[in-house]
């Protein structure tokens, strides 16, 4: 299955009672398997996943934690960005070249990198002295 095939099917399985802004997001993993994930809210708004969020948590749950390539997928006038948090998460996992495809519903696409989309991340590195 495509990522892009993934990432609109399980955005159909999204729970948004409160936003109704389904979103879906599938990963490939360094082995090429595919691992997808939807926004989760909750009546306690904080406590909403979002699909990016989920995704990665079923990779992690099948003994992979290497982000090969991204697809994010909602019903937006412009392709979906990912959130400041979502960000950070994809680039716990990802190299920064990692492909990021942000995609609307109506098929507009837009390719971006995890590195683009956080340029200047904390990462590990910076700990080095800890
Ligand atoms: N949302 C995601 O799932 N991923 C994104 O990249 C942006 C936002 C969700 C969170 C919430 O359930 C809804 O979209 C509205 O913010």
């Amino acid at each position: 299955m495509t990522l892009k095939d993934a990432a609109l099917s399980v955005r159909e399985k999204a729970y948004a009672p409160y936003s109704n802004f389904k979103v879906g997001a599938a990963i490939r993993s360094a082995s090429g398997e595919v691992f997808a994930g939807c926004n989760v809210e909750n009546v306690a708004y904080p406590e909403g996943t979002c699909a990016e969020a989920g995704a990665i948590a079923a990779m992690v749950a099948a003994g992979e934690q290497s982000l090969a390539e991204v697809y994010v997928v909602a019903s937006s006038p412009q392709p979906v960005p990912p959130c400041g948090g979502c960000r950070q998460k994809l680039a716990e996992f990802g190299k920064r070249d990692v492909k990021v495809t942000l995609a609307c519903v109506d098929g507009a696409e837009l390719e971006t990198t995890i590195g683009d989309l956080l340029p200047g991340a904390f990462d590990a590195s910076h700990m080095a002295d800890v």
